[in-house]
């Protein structure tokens, strides 16, 4: 949603493509029908339910395919599986944590390889790139691009030049901290 309305906003007319991916079968499942309780839609504002989701029936919304269309769901083990390369934006909050450092630093300089210059990483609060200091760096929270309380680094080496954010430097895409990004 947070992705849409940004781009909508700052580069009209750009398309979004989205890999939401898991090693669980069954949680990709359940994200793939885009169905969820009445109870989350508190924290969904009203323009958002409108434009987003529509009502299943008095327990259930469903997201709009406008919104799923954007979204290709697929397994995928980040220990074994290839890579995915030329993205602008990956968020992975909450699985470092649960990897030995060896696997970590694989998995980190995976992310590294499928950055696009300029490209972020969103990890979760209790989460760093370790090592990988030197060629991911942290993204200023001040008035960065992507507020919340993850944590966010960019390749070093691609920033110079290349300072304006996501998509290859012409258009970037500012998410309001107050959105709560995911
Ligand atoms: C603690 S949950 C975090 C989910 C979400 N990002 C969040 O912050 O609420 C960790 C997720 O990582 C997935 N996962 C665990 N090992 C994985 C692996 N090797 N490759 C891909 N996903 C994995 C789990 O299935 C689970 O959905």
């Amino acid at each position: 949603m947070l992705l849409l309305e940004a781009v909508a906003r700052h580069c009209p007319g750009r398309m979004v493509q989205i890999f939401a991916t898991d090693v669980e079968e069954a949680g990709l499942a359940q994200a793939r029908s885009g169905v969820y309780p009445l109870s989350v839609m508190h924290d969904v504002s009203p323009e958002r339910q409108k434009r987003f989701f529509t009502r299943v029936d008095d327990f259930q919304f469903q997201v709009k395919k406008e919104l799923r269309d954007t979204i290709t769901f697929a397994r995928q083990n980040v220990l074994a599986d290839p890579p995915f390369s030329k993205l602008d934006l990956i968020s992975c909050r909450n699985l470092l944590i649960y990897l030995n450092p060896d696997a970590q630093r694989n998995v980190i300089h995976l992310f590294h390889f499928a950055l696009n210059s300029g490209g972020l990483l969103i990890l979760g609060t209790a989460e760093s790139v370790g090592a990988a200091e030197k060629n991911l760096r942290r993204y200023p929270s001040a008035g960065g691009s992507f507020g919340g309380s993850a944590r966010h680094a960019v390749p070093a080496e691609r920033q110079g030049s290349n300072r304006e954010g996501p998509t290859g430097g012409d258009c970037s895409v500012n998410v309001p901290a107050a959105s709560g990004f995911p």
